[in-house]
């Protein structure tokens, strides 16, 4: 029938054509003539466009695509190593907020990409936030994310930082933390990168005879993990005051860090396997969740008010704060330190009451010998940052500061979600 399905075909068949009568040949040739150069055309045409899809540059793991490619006029594009831990993921939720473009390198070896997710969540659009896999101590790929991406700042986060675990595993420590520096130095200076925010530590004044700790204090660690923060430290100091270096550093030495965001739209999750070396917070939540039995307090014989040992709290959200001051006033040619702390001096066990109360959990303490590597008290003067930065810690009620972590923790059993795929 003509028009069918099965006509077409017949019609359309060489083999149909070929025992046709002279008058279908002689319509029949020329047909399957130009049929032949429509097939060649469209064979020529397609092999033209797959050549041209495979020589255009595929997205590379390294980023550099669309608008982190390029410097944009009032944009400032921030590299944020360690954006999938704790204090880095909230730095770059901050950042964010406030416009900038950020791109968060982690190798997930302790982080979260549960929290990369949530921060992609929260800020989709393109050319915001873009998310690269890669290990800091790979020089061939740091070099390649500078030379793919157009950044203007460097916030260097990214570190191993157990005091216990630096103890144990010195070389890890000097590797991950000096050596990983000296590689952001090397890759900053040779893409011209000058803006530097590095993460130091109250841990490099070891165990000074005086407090309150003020930036003059004399940085004598007595951990590797305090060492190797200052000389990462003398490092970035040594090379800004090269002439001609133009560089603009600011290092911030934090004292220990608590909280979550207030809004509940990131948290603080170590990951199971890193609860051995565990900070206080995290531990006090696993203890009232019944994830570990009880809270481990290591040292009561320390000459401090009530035996065991005295730190400064600071809550992520303030010191993000002093980093995002610290970025509109790193100057060039010069390196700032400032202490970030509250200025004032919690006890382990003031710390635990405080947690008991948050959480309305009755926790179990054990009360355990000293830890090798840690101090008796620290806690900050800060004066310094809140004259020169106009910063000032404002969250400072340790029992809300841990009520509203806890909050986001039993929101969160499990932590964050790190099964999703960014790649
Ligand atoms: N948490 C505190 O109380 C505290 C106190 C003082 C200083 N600091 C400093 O703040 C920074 C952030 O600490 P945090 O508490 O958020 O730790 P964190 O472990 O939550 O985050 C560190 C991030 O760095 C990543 N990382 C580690 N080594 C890497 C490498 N070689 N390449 C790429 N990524 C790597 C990890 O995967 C992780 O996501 C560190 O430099 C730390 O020394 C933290």
């Amino acid at each position: 029938m003509p028009g069918s399905p099965h006509h077409r075909r017949r019609i359309s068949s060489p083999r149909q054509g070929g025992a046709n009568n002279i008058s279908g040949m002689d319509y029949g040739v020329p047909r399957q003539r130009s049929q032949l150069v429509l097939k060649v055309f469209v064979a020529a045409s397609l092999t033209a466009v797959c050549m041209f899809i495979l020589r255009q540059p595929s997205p590379s793991p390294l980023g550099g695509s669309g608008a982190f490619a390029k410097h944009e006029t009032g944009v400032t594009h921030v590299l944020v190593t360690g954006g999938a831990g704790y204090i880095g993921s909230h730095a770059a939720m901050r950042l964010l907020e406030e416009g900038y473009r950020v791109t968060i390198v982690d190798n997930l070896s302790r982080g979260n990409l549960g929290a990369v997710q949530a921060l992609k969540t929260l800020f989709p659009r393109p050319g915001r936030l873009q998310f690269i896999y890669a290990d800091l101590g790979d020089s061939k790929a740091v070099d390649e994310i500078f030379q793919n991406n157009a950044i203007d700042a460097v916030m260097h986060f990214a570190a191993v930082a157990y005091v216990g675990e630096s103890m144990a595993e010195p070389l890890r420590y000097y590797h991950n933390i000096t050596s990983n520096t000296l590689g952001i130095m090397e890759a900053m200076k040779k893409h011209k990168v000058q803006t530097l925010i590095y993460s130091s530590t109250c841990a490099t004044y070891g165990e000074p005879e005086k407090m309150p700790i003020t930036e003059e204090t004399p940085q004598v660690p007595i951990n590797p993990y305090g060492k190797a923060k200052k000389m990462a430290e003398e490092i970035i100091k040594d090379y800004v005051h090269v002439k001609n270096a133009d560089m603009a550093v600011v290092i911030l030495r934090y004292f220990n860090v608590i909280g979550s965001d207030p809004k509940g739209r990131l948290g603080e999750a170590p990951r199971p396997e890193l609860r051995a070396h565990g900070r206080i917070s995290g531990a006090c939540f696993d203890a009232a969740m019944g994830i570990i039995p009880r809270l481990e307090v290591k040292g009561t014989d320390y000459q401090t008010k009530d035996g065991t040992c005295v730190r400064d709290y600071i809550h992520v959200t303030d010191l993000v704060d002093a980093h995002v001051k610290a970025l509109g006033h790193a100057k060039l040619n010069s390196v700032a330190v400032y202490n970030v702390g509250t200025g004032q001096g919690i006890s382990v066990q003031e710390f635990v009451d405080a947690c008991k109360k948050a959480t309305g959990v009755k926790i179990e303490v054990k009360y355990l010998d000293r830890r090798p590597g840690d101090y008796a008290e620290v806690w900050s003067d800060p004066a310094k940052i809140k004259a020169q930065l106009n910063w000032t810690a404002t969250h400072v009620n340790l029992t809300e500061n841990l009520a509203i972590a806890w909050k986001w923790r039993k929101s969160h059993p499990d932590g964050y979600d790190n099964s999703v795929s960014l790649f």
